[in-house]
């Protein structure tokens, strides 16, 4: 804006003030870029200090110095993108597959967040196996177009939308109400909606940190509200949808569950639900040990959904740029989920963590610690409220 420029000769600078040879800085004063200094090719420079622009630089050698930037620039790029595509190309190779071919007709299936994403594709998939299927999801318009989607596809007529709303402890009391006074069984109960965390530290109405509530406290009570149903219809499963994202935590504090006093950040808050799901999980399947219901968590990997779309936070969004080149598909997601819910080898395991189809070993020590487990338990009680005489297990 200040400087009108090279005046035709490769040399000579002029300044704002129309004068040859001095570039006036800012302000206009020769404080601030001082210019040529009487030698035709030399930018004195910021304050004459010679170590700014001091030496003798000529235009060409800028110009040079920039298109090397420039080339540089965007050789590192096309090599990170050829690298982030083959590494994506590897890792859906990788994916694993349900070999199963097991049918679920005459079976009940509940999955939460069935309107998008990893819980979508699982649905095609069960009632391509003739399952009926009920699907839990808070936007029952959405919800509603997927199920019709999934009937026209799969020609199976068998499958519902009911209103939930998992960071709502009423709407999770409602739906529960709802399935006890209709349903005879629930065969397989699959907890999978889920945020990616709020940027800033959220309230429900019923007071808990809302990625926390999605993710944790709802599932928490929606399975204890239909434990008896689960455990009459036993041999049942539940199959809990946790994250690698756990292995961010080294610590859990149990008292500051809801972030009331301690740093709250959106992937802090995302992670610690998800080990909370794992330790659900784990302590849920001690309790029905020998009832007949398994209960297993699982991490889908990185997947291409709209969870980053919808999440908040810089890192949620750096997951989601990294997913859209190195992440599954969302049938590729899916299928840890599908290898609990239908496969005849997994039907006899419970308390696990598992991974690509098969049970993980990275799952933290903090994942597998029973006594935290119980402790997560305990607290999630209390906070959901729940009654004694909810207690089925
Ligand atoms: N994508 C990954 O890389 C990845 C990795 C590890 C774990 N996971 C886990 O996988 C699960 C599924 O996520 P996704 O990647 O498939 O994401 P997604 O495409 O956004 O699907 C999430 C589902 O959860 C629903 N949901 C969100 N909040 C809800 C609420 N309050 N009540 C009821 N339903 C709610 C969404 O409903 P709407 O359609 O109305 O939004 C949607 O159906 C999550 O538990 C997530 O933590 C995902």
């Amino acid at each position: 804006m200040y400087l009108v420029g090279v005046d035709g000769s490769e040399d000579v600078l002029v300044g704002m003030d129309g004068s040859e040879g001095v570039l006036v800085g800012v302000e206009g004063s020769e404080d601030v870029l001082v210019g040529v200094d009487g030698s035709e090719n030399v930018l004195v420079g910021v304050e004459s200090s010679e170590d700014v622009f001091g030496r003798s630089c000529p235009l060409e050698t800028q110009t040079k110095m920039w298109e090397t930037v420039a080339m540089v620039t965007l050789a590192t790029v096309c090599a990170v993108t050829i690298i982030m595509c083959v590494f994506g190309h590897v890792y859906r190779l990788r994916s694993r597959k349900v070999f199963s071919t097991a049918s679920m007709q005459g079976k009940t299936v509940i999955i939460t967040g069935a309107s998008a994403g990893i819980g979508k594709a699982t649905a095609f998939d069960l009632a391509q196996r003739k399952a009926r299927l009920i699907l839990a999801c808070r936007n029952i318009k959405k919800a509603s177009y997927v199920a019709a989607e999934i009937q026209s596809s799969t020609g199976n007529s068998a499958v519902e939308v009911r209103q939930l709303d998992t960071s709502s402890l009423a709407s999770v009391r409602a739906f529960a109400s709802r399935i006890l006074a209709e349903e005879h069984r629930i065969d397989v109960l699959v907890l999978n909606a889920g945020i990616g965390g709020k940027n800033v530290r959220t309230l429900t109405s019923e007071g808990l940190e809302t990625t926390m509530a999605t993710n944790h406290f709802g599932h928490f009570l929606l399975t204890n509200l239909l434990l008896g149903l689960l455990k009459e219809s036993a041999p049942s499963r539940i199959v809990v949808t946790a994250s690698m994202a756990h292995t961010l935590l080294t610590s859990l504090n149990l008292k500051e569950l809801n972030f009331e006093n301690a740093k709250y950040w959106s992937l802090q808050a995302y992670a610690q639900s998800k080990l909370c799901n794992i330790l659900f999980a784990r302590y849920l399947a001690h309790l029905l040990k020998d009832t007949g219901v398994v209960v297993n968590s699982l991490c889908p990997g990185l997947v291409a959904t709209e969870i980053f779309e919808k999440g908040e936070g810089f890192a949620v969004k750096v997951y989601g740029f990294l997913a859209q080149y190195v992440g599954k598909t969302c049938e590729q997601g899916a299928q840890t989920i599908i290898q609990l819910t239908v496969a005849e080898e997994t039907q006899n395991i419970t308390g696990e963590f598992f991974e690509n189809c098969q049970v993980s070993d990275g799952a933290t020590n903090l994942a597998i610690d029973d006594g935290l487990a119980k402790k997560v338990w305990e607290a999630s009680e209390l906070l959901v409220g729940l009654d004694p005489t909810e207690q089925h297990y």
